[in-house]
């Protein structure tokens, strides 16, 4: 029955593609289950990188079928165009799976992001979204005027429903002195996308209470992060879907009781792209290191990412809203090389000392954090293959966050490769499940 479930805890970027490759070695099917081609996963492998969009992060892996769920907002053109980057690269697809009740973002979702968020930046008051229809997409199946993948498969109703939706979405891009769309145009290219996508596009529910009742082992991969939920993160300065481990069940096809382990994927630094707050954010050399030595530019976008210390602050309320049992840490190596590495354990708001996440942008503006300094390590951790092989002070640094952080560290990661991998307690997180099972 295993189901397995992988999120972010911070603000996205956190290293979720490696850590979903790396388990899908154990599983039989990696489902996403919320967000859409906002989402950047990178997976290395040797000389190849592949970054992902759409398509889940097992697709590496021939035995694993790849699942898009129901609360995910699918890019019919972006995962077609995947599909076909992976398949010139000799990775197939033809096991993927796309949920009927998923989410389709058609192009007025596109241009409404961008219409709105070009308004929005002339006043300051940008989301900084990746301008790819996410918000517009959840926010119309909200109001349930979206358009579902197996809409696109029913012609009549297909026609019917764009309809209602072009006749309202012109009026709101016109208002924005947008360009808008003809229905005939929309409705040849929506099934046409239908024609192309008709053999994935099925009950994915279906198909992954199916494999849980054989008991196979599911994987579900979040992404973005928690401090970009739309419930749990820094309102309005998130995405429009549930990152946490909970949206697997919703965005998924699963029941709460069915999820027996949650896989928090964090960074050993903050990073944030597009505006709102990120309180230990560094504009000086240090920042200027994490940003560079860590490569931090937009899978997506391309865009710089802003970087700072580690905060548990926000780290601790991530652990407990997504029931955190075991934690990955991630680009530990990009810490080598400063005398001096911080971690915030606390924010001084209006005078008073906050150790709680507080759920309030015009609070978090204002918090200062307070930090508690451990000595750096100038070793390049890149070549080490075990915890032993870490120099002392990188073992106080991860000692430390495992003591704060409201959970065991079962996975370190000390580069973007496979093998850059260091398992902590088992030798494999599924391992030690199995394993942990096995004595019960
Ligand atoms: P995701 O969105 O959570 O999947 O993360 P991204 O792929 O957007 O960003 C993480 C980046 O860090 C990718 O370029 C990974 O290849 C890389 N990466 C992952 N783990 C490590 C690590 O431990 N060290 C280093 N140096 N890079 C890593
Ligand atoms: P992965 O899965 C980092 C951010 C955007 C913006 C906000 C809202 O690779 O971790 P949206 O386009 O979703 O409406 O933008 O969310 N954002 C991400 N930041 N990683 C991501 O995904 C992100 N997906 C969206 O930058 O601030
Ligand atoms: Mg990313």
């Amino acid at each position: 029955m295993p189901a397995t479930v992988i999120c972010g805890l911070q603000w996205g970027d956190e290293g979720k593609g490696k850590a979903t490759d790396l388990l899908s070695a154990d599983v039989s099917a990696v489902v996403r289950y919320q967000g859409g081609d906002n989402a950047g996963h990178t997976v290395v492998v040797g000389d190849e990188v592949f970054k992902l969009h759409l398509v889940p992060s097992g697709v590496l892996h021939e035995h694993i079928t790849p699942i898009v769920g129901p609360g995910v907002v699918v890019n019919p053109r972006t995962l077609l165009t995947e599909m076909q980057m992976l398949n010139e690269r000799g990775i197939a697809t033809a096991k993927l799976r796309v949920s009927n009740a998923a989410h389709v973002i058609m192009p007025y979702h596109v241009a409404l992001d961008a219409a709105r968020e070009g308004a929005a930046a002339d006043s300051g008051a940008a989301i900084g979204t990746t301008r790819r229809g996410i918000g517009p997409a959840y926010g119309d199946r909200a109001w349930r005027s979206g358009i579902r993948m197996g809409d696109l498969l029913e012609p009549d109703l297909l026609r019917s429903r764009l309809a209602a939706a072009v006749a309202e979405k012109n009026a709101l891009l016109a208002s924005y002195g947008a360009a808008t769309f003809a229905l005939d145009d929309l409705l040849a290219l929506a099934l046409d996308w239908g024609r192309q996508l008709a053999w994935a596009i099925t009950d994915t529910t279906a198909l992954v209470q199916g494999s849980l009742a054989r008991g196979e082992h599911v994987l579900f991969e979040g992404a973005q992060g928690t401090m970009l939920d739309l419930d749990h993160g820094t309102y309005p300065y998130v995405t429009s879907s549930n990152p946490i481990a909970g949206g697997a069940c919703t965005g998924g096809g699963i029941g709460p009781l069915q999820v027996d382990q949650v896989l928090g994927i964090m960074k050993a630094y903050s990073t944030r792209v597009g505006a709102g707050p990120l309180p230990t954010e560094l504009k000086d050399a240090v920042g200027e290191h994490l940003t560079e030595k860590g490569h931090e530019y937009g899978t997506t976008t391309g865009r710089r990412r802003r970087s700072g210390w580690l905060d548990f602050v926000p780290l601790r309320y991530a652990v407990q809203v997504n029931s955190v049992n075991t934690l990955m840490l991630n680009k530990i190596d990009i810490l080598s090389g400063l005398p001096q590495v911080k971690v915030c354990t606390g924010y001084r708001v209006d005078g008073m000392l906050v150790d709680s996440w507080p759920l309030n942008v015009a609070q978090l503006e204002r918090a200062e954090p307070v930090y508690e300094t451990l000595e750096g390590w100038s070793e390049d951790l890149s070549a080490c293959r075990s915890v032993a092989d870490l120099p002392a002070a990188a073992r106080r640094y991860v000692a430390a966050i495992e003591e704060r952080a409201g959970a065991p560290i079962d996975v370190i990661s000390v580069g973007p490769e496979r093998n850059q991998t260091l398992m902590v307690n088992s030798g494999s997180v599924l391992g030690a499940r199995r394993r942990a099972g096995a004595a019960a």
